[in-house]
């Protein structure tokens, strides 16, 4: 068994993050947040959908504004979309207000216009996932369900050390575990909530996403994170996917200080662009001096959204500009640096022709 399965072990079984969490919250978790308090499943579902995407502070007085427009699921079903987004104005994610309104008809045309009573049914209507609909229930009915949202996710990643990446499924099926696992263990429905606040609370007040202050953290002293100095390391940030790598040549024919350029075509990479030839160019039109052997400049490499491509630069000295053709032009360093060129022929020129 290693440090880490250990850990998560012993915290689960001693019911360490409810019971550390309760008390905290009476001291230092939110209270008195306007749909706090309150058994009515469309207060606690408006503030939800509010609260998925902004913080505490910014909802405050929207919520305010559109609970008294709008005080229950009726009025908000018979309201026109266009009165819905007025009310929202400011908020962003105009989808959430779409949503919301389209589930405020749902409920009043096919569920006369009360609200799902499971988690299950709440997740069946629109802009409602499962810790939404979770909330909801144990908010508004009292129930014991689990929430993991992106701030819980964090708080659970830490504290049991978790080290997958939670956008995989595996991860993710092992944070919810988790999280069921760490619910209080009586079915007190005001430790529920008490439990569920803290939580989100904790996660957006205390443990954050960069400078968390486990100093102040009621979970640190079984925190696997802190304990193993691995705060900054979790939760495991999304992996970097392994780009594939090709390689090109790039020709960089110079002739008294002027440099060849080549106009790329217009489809494919650097379309249109100004560039260095990738290919010999034959038919005599350029005489190279045979006593100069070309120069390998160092390489680089340069990232595109799919690929990354290792340049290996050659510098030829050739004696003559014996060639007329509109795609090849001879420039100075200074003027290649005018023209719409690529960010590898521009790194090149500054690093080994600008003096
Ligand atoms: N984020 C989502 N729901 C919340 C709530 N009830 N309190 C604080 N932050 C939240
Ligand atoms: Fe988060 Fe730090 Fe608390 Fe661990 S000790 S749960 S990392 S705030």
């Amino acid at each position: 068994m290693n440090q880490r399965t250990k850990g998560v072990k012993r915290n689960k079984k001693m019911g360490f993050v409810a019971e550390q969490l309760i008390p905290w919250h009476k001291t230092s978790g939110r209270h008195d947040l306007p749909w706090q308090n309150r058994c009515d499943p469309y207060a606690i579902w408006l503030s939800e959908i509010m609260l998925q995407q902004t913080q505490v502070n910014t909802v405050i007085p929207y919520y305010r504004r559109f609970i008294k427009k709008f005080p229950n699921v009726h009025s908000l079903a018979k309201a026109s979309i266009e009165d819905v987004l007025t009310c929202w104005s400011g908020l962003g994610y105009y989808s959430r207000a779409r949503n919301l309104h389209r589930a405020a008809r749902i409920v009043v045309w096919e569920h006369r216009g009360i609200f799902p009573q499971s988690r299950e049914a709440l997740q069946q209507l629109p802009g409602i996932g499962r810790t939404t609909a979770a909330a909801i229930v144990v908010f508004a009915l009292g129930k014991r369900d689990a929430i993991l949202d992106g701030n819980v996710k964090r708080v659970f990643a830490r504290f049991y050390g978790v080290d997958g990446y939670p956008g995989e499924t595996g991860t993710s099926k092992q944070l919810w575990q988790l999280a069921e696992e760490s619910l209080p263990h009586n079915n007190n429905p005001e430790d529920t909530k008490t439990y569920t606040q803290a939580l989100m609370d904790l996660g957006s007040t205390v443990c954050v996403r960069s400078k968390p202050l486990c100093i102040h953290c009621p979970l640190q002293k079984r925190c696997i994170a802190f304990k193993q100095n691995r705060v900054t390391q979790l939760p495991v940030s999304r992996p970097k996917k392994r780009l594939a790598e090709k390689e090109t040549v790039f020709l960089i024919y110079r002739n008294e200080r002027k440099l060849l350029l080549e106009k790329r075509p217009e489809y494919g990479i650097w379309g249109g662009l100004w560039c260095f030839p990738e290919n010999e160019l034959h038919h005599g039109r350029l005489v190279l001096d045979s006593d100069i052997q070309p120069v390998v400049l160092p390489q680089l490499w340069h990232t595109f959204t799919h690929f990354k491509l290792l340049i290996r630069p050659r510098l030829q000295e050739v004696r003559i500009r014996n060639f007329a053709s509109p795609a090849l032009i001879w420039k100075s360093p200074d003027e290649v640096l005018t023209l719409a060129i690529p960010a590898p022929v521009k790194k090149l020129i500054q690093q080994h022709f600008i003096f």
